[in-house]
């Protein structure tokens, strides 16, 4: 026979959070991982941990507007907080235009890397609309894609970045 730890024994706490616009309550233990909350109590299984230990950036998610990597950060420390995971980074069902970029640019291959590619640029556009391609490289070296398709993915960062400025000449 065997003796297993009771669930009643392992600390919990019910946080709040605003997720993708909308707010969610749920109960976690207290040594749960963020990523492991948004995958497996939230279902948003776009979060993917590919390392656990902050090398890759699979994880990437914003909180409080400022990109993170959610496998290095303990859920219980995000309560109160605003997120934003790879399901809210474009209306249900359309591409946003880095997406776009990417699907134009062929910058992806099996896709497990995308979260934290999308959102390592979307940051790197907010402050620098014009970046070089080393200012792309720069923005993405804790970033890691095992199919390797760096070249493709700062193309589309280029190709996101140039649509965004003639955008904004054009208005
Ligand atoms: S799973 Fe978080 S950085 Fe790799
Ligand atoms: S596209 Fe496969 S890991 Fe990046």
């Amino acid at each position: 026979m065997t003796t297993t730890e009771p669930d009643d024994e392992v600390p919990t706490r019910t946080i709040r959070l605003r997720v993708n616009g909308r707010q969610r309550r749920v109960t976690i233990e207290d040594r749960q991982l963020l990523v492991d909350v948004l995958r497996h109590e939230l279902h948003l299984t776009g979060t993917h941990a590919g390392c656990y230990n902050g090398d890759c950036a699979a994880c990437t998610v914003r909180v409080d507007g400022r990109i993170a990597k959610s496998c290095l950060l303990l859920a219980a420390s995000v309560d109160g907080c605003e997120l934003r995971t790879i399901e809210g980074i474009s209306p249900e069902g359309e591409l946003g235009d880095i997406q776009q970029a990417f699907w134009d640019s062929d910058a992806f291959q099996c896709g497990f890397c995308i979260a934290g590619h999308l959102f390592a640029i979307e940051d790197l556009l907010e402050s620098n609309p014009e970046p070089s391609d080393s200012d792309v490289r720069q923005a993405l070296t804790g970033n890691l894609c095992r199919c390797t398709g760096y070249t493709n993915i700062v193309k589309a960062a280029q190709l996101a970045a140039q649509r965004r400025r003639d955008a904004v000449e054009h208005t």
